[in-house]
């Protein structure tokens, strides 16, 4: 196989589809509605949108955590569905981070890492924390990758917010993922931190071709990292943008220039 077409076969495979979904958490109101995206594998593609749009629901629907009530979704060309058995078999490769990063406080940074192991350990060896030495090995070298190294034995409660994210970080790339779901993982922190994280999972994205999905808060962070953005409003995607050379394009419709971009979301960030 020559260079460039392993290139076209990565650039053009869609890891992530889906086609007018719709949810809702009651019977009354939907969380999202009428969403279609598609994402290629090994991009970092982002979700902006204000409190309450259904970011944090869009991430779910992807990890299989929530169905939708309407509308198909693939992921991988599976659905996402716990009784879909090789779904359940790909969602051990889908890193979840959520907005709580989800460590647990008084156990030790190694061990916070060594979650990311379970799936493939079996449950006995889980239990007894009777982990193969090839196992703890590679959770020192991935502390080793994200900034950790010496403080592999350090409970997470005593962790920096910058550092916590680390150890959140270093739990998912342990599941040797194929795609990572981040929600908001980098809103709580200082300018200086905030890329510091973002150009760790940059890092980690090329070295293991990973598609990373990252739910942000700030546009500007999303533009300076993603290959597109897609901008959530209401439960609806009401943009797909991404930068491309000097311009902000439009990849929704296609009709929208940058100024008219610029303007429409700080329309949307003042409501
Ligand atoms: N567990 C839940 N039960 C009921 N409604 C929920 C739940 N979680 C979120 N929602 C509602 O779904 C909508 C989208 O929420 P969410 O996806 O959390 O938004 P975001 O992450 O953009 O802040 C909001 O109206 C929110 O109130
Ligand atoms: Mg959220």
């Amino acid at each position: 196989m020559t260079a460039s077409s392993s290139f076209s076969e990565i650039s053009t495979k869609k890891i992530i589809q889906m086609n007018d979904v719709s949810t809702s958490y009651d019977s009354k109101n939907y969380a999202l509605h009428g969403i279609n995206l598609s994402i290629d594998k090994g991009t970092n593609y982002a979700i902006v949108g204000p409190s309450g749009s259904g970011k944090s629901t869009l991430l779910k629907l992807m990890n299989g955590m929530m169905t939708p009530s309407k509308g198909t979704i693939k992921i991988d060309y599976q659905t996402p569905n716990m009784n879909n058995k090789k779904f359940k078999i790909m969602m051990h490769k889908i890193g979840y981070i959520p907005q709580s990063l989800g460590l647990i406080k008084n156990i030790s940074v190694l061990e916070n890492t060594m979650i990311g192991a379970l799936p493939r350990l079996g449950i006995i060896q889980s239990f007894l924390k009777n982990f193969p030495e090839e196992e703890i090995n590679e959770a020192k070298r991935i502390l080793k990758l994200v900034g950790l190294s010496g403080k592999e034995e350090r409970k997470a409660y005593m962790l920096s917010g910058g550092e916590k994210r680390r150890v959140a970080i270093a739990r998912a790339l342990m599941q040797k993922p194929t795609i990572l779901l981040a929600d908001e993982i980098v809103s709580e922190l200082d300018h200086v931190t905030a890329r510091e994280i973002m150009n760790l999972i940059a890092d980690a994205q090329k070295q293991m071709n990973l598609t990373a999905i990252m739910v942000h808060h700030d546009m500007q962070l999303a533009l300076e990292y993603a290959n597109r953005v897609a901008v959530v409003k209401e439960g609806q995607k009401v943009l797909e943008i991404g930068v491309e050379g000097d311009s902000i394009v439009d990849f929704q419709t296609g009709d929208l220039t940058t100024e008219e971009i610029m303007e429409m979301y700080s329309d949307e960030s003042k409501k």
